[in-house]
């Protein structure tokens, strides 16, 4: 959700901030803006994508200059245009030469909006944004950090800035408050960015951010404060991204490369995590909560879209392995729902990024009011792992593509370890544990197995792709692979698709079945196999073309269904890691045979950093 970029040092700013854009695309995609400085501030912006901005520079003989910032845009406020594309310029007539990027809402831009414009400021966008940047240019005097600290008390919101100014060519200055920013430091260089990807081709070095803090950058110092500028000195760390991870290689889009990534990425999210000596699941991150897990009396998983789905899976794992009443929640309504959280509940909040403003705010409210809070995160000091008394990441790489898989895969995988690991400390059987682990173990040789599906599958993508109109259905632990199903579908090839509970399309939905919509089940050999091939017969009766996954060796299936997707068998609470895998290779060969942008979908962004 807007990708920011900003470099300061002795290279050409340009070709870096380029760069930086394009690894932090994925945060956004409607317009894109540069500003270096060479003695006046140069500026280029432009509605579209990275590239789009890549031809206006090369048109206007690029920028020189060694200190810059860039921003990748999905708008809030005000439609994706040109003036209404970052970066933003303090007032033209009478300002500073001012250049500000924003990553998040200022909340209070209205009452700052009217205060300025009576002390004469004009404003050229509809932006939030250039409220701020205006602010900092009300405030300067000669001293960008302290205009920049000064302007950050009175707003009210979410923000990552980098700031410029014509009179201080020398300097950056970049802030931070619930929307990420890292800052990577060079040899006489920093180069600032939403994420890692943008900086791991300069430096492995890096500090994040905390919030309420400004750091001011030169070429080869830097001083942080808070925004009432008390000093503060971060930690720098070792970044563990390698480019290799972050590149594209022979792949034409990083969904399916993500995909093809999965068996891998569940190896090294096992690593060293299950111990078949002991016939135990080893967690170190949350070790020292071992107890109070124990004791726990109801766990509530939040999350947002493919976390939440992950969460119901866990939801059921939970209650089957630790025997622990477990609700899942989105995000979004737990926090502004009043929530009862009494003694023994513990919130166990699932996203890949870590920085989903909506997970991250219920998080917030559940710790307040008492919890003991939990991560299940991909990025390594997210603002959720960092916000949670514990957690578990998922170590599953970089996920680059719009829509979530191996993510997905990961946060499975994690919730079937921390309820083993809660549930052997309660009461499971040792044997029971024991085989448990094996096949947890065997996991990832089962995912490389369905991927190699892929081209049976895109196969039957091109029989349906035309269709405007599918269902999902699923049973017991299948169900939420149902609304992934569907959900992949929607994100990437903007096709209509419902995910439900199979027993419940009887009740409403089933009206929706004419003769040729597709509808998949989830189909594997289970306790509801039996009534999932009544609903099955019951779709077909109406014409609909019935698409089944199923367990290897189920030969009868095909009696039912026009194609069929064969999984390996594994117990049933396990079976969403591998049922799932042919639904995202689904809706991926459907999205390119219809000729979508699989990568950067319409509309979306990767990372939703506001509420
Ligand atoms: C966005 C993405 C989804 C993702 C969701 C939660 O909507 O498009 O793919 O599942 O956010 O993201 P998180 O980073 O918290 O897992």
């Amino acid at each position: 959700m807007c990708g920011i970029v900003a470099y300061i040092g002795h290279k050409p700013a340009e070709p870096i901030l380029l760069e930086g854009l394009k690894r932090l695309e994925y945060r956004g995609y409607d317009s894109a803006g540069m500003a270096v400085i060479n003695q006046r501030i140069q500026m280029a912006r432009t509605v579209g994508r990275v590239r789009v901005l890549q031809e206006l520079l090369q048109e206007r003989g690029g920028f020189a200059g060694t200190v810059g910032i860039a921003h990748t845009r999905w708008a809030t406020h005000g439609e994706p245009s040109e003036r209404n594309a970052h970066p933003h310029r303090d007032d033209l007539q009478n300002g500073h030469g001012i250049a500000l990027i924003h990553n998040g809402i200022i909340e209070n831009y209205v009452v700052l909006r009217t205060y300025l414009q009576e002390r004469g400021h004009t404003f050229t966008s509809d932006t939030d944004t250039e409220v701020l940047t205006h602010l900092i240019g009300e405030l300067y005097d000669g001293n960008l950090e302290a205009a920049v600290q000064g302007a950050l008390r009175e707003v009210t919101g979410a923000y990552a800035i980098a700031v410029i100014c014509e009179k201080e060519p020398d300097v950056l200055l970049v802030a931070r408050k619930g929307s990420p920013l890292m800052v990577g430091v060079g040899r006489d260089e920093y180069i600032v960015a939403s994420d890692s990807s943008a900086i791991v081709a300069h430096t492995t070095q890096a500090f994040t951010l905390e919030d309420y803090t400004v750091a001011k950058l030169t070429r080869d110092s830097f001083r942080t404060t808070t925004i009432d500028n008390v000093p503060i000195t971060p930690q720098v760390r070792e970044l563990e991204v390698d480019l290799g991870q972050i590149d594209l290689g022979s792949y034409e889009h990083y969904m399916l490369k993500e995909i093809n990534e999965q068996a891998q990425a569940l190896r090294l999210c096992l690593k060293g995590r299950i111990d078949p000596r002991e016939g135990q699941v080893v967690l170190g991150g949350i070790a020292q909560y071992a107890r109070e897990l124990v004791k726990a009396r109801r766990v509530i998983f939040v999350g947002q879209g493919t976390a939440r789905h992950a969460a119901m899976v866990g939801e059921y794992l939970m209650e089957d392995l630790a025997k622990i009443p477990t609700e899942v929640e989105f995000a979004s309504e737990f926090r502004y729902r009043n929530p009862i959280i009494e003694e023994g509940t513990v919130v166990i909040a699932i996203s890949q990024s870590g920085e989903t403003a909506d997970t991250l705010a219920a998080l917030k409210e559940a710790k307040q009011r008492g919890a003991l809070t939990l991560g299940i995160v991909n990025v390594v000091g997210s603002s959720i792992a960092r916000e949670t008394d514990a957690g578990v990441y998922l170590r599953v790489g970089p996920e680059i593509g719009v829509a979530s898989t191996k993510a997905f895969l990961g946060q499975v995988m994690v919730a079937a370890m921390l309820a083993t690991f809660i549930g052997r400390r309660r009461f499971l059987a040792a044997d029971y544990v024991s085989s448990l682990l094996r096949e947890l173990q065997s996991i990832p040789d089962s995912v490389e197995r369905v991927t190699q599906l892929s081209g049976e599958i895109r196969q039957v993508a091109a029989r349906y792709a035309h269709r405007e109109n599918w269902l999902f259905l699923g049973r017991g632990h299948n169900y939420p692979v149902a609304l992934e199903g569907a959900l992949k579908l929607k994100e990437i090839s903007y096709i209509h698709a419902e995910g439900m509970a199979a027993a419940e399309m009887k009740h409403g939905p089933i009206a929706l079945i004419d003769d040729g919509m597709p509808v998949v089940f989830v189909a594997t050999r289970n306790s509801q196999y039996e009534k999932i091939l009544s609903n099955i017969e019951e779709v077909r009766s109406r014409g609909g073309h019935v698409i089944a996954v199923a367990t290897e060796g189920d030969e009868e299936i095909h009696r039912h269904c026009e194609a069929v997707f064969h999984v390996p068998d594994i117990s049933e609470p396990l079976q969403p890691m591998l049922t799932v895998v042919p639904l995202q290779l689904l809706a991926y060969h459907i999205a390119v045979i219809r000729g979508k942008d699989v990568d950067k979908p319409r509309n979306l962004a990767k990372s939703v950093t506001v509420e």
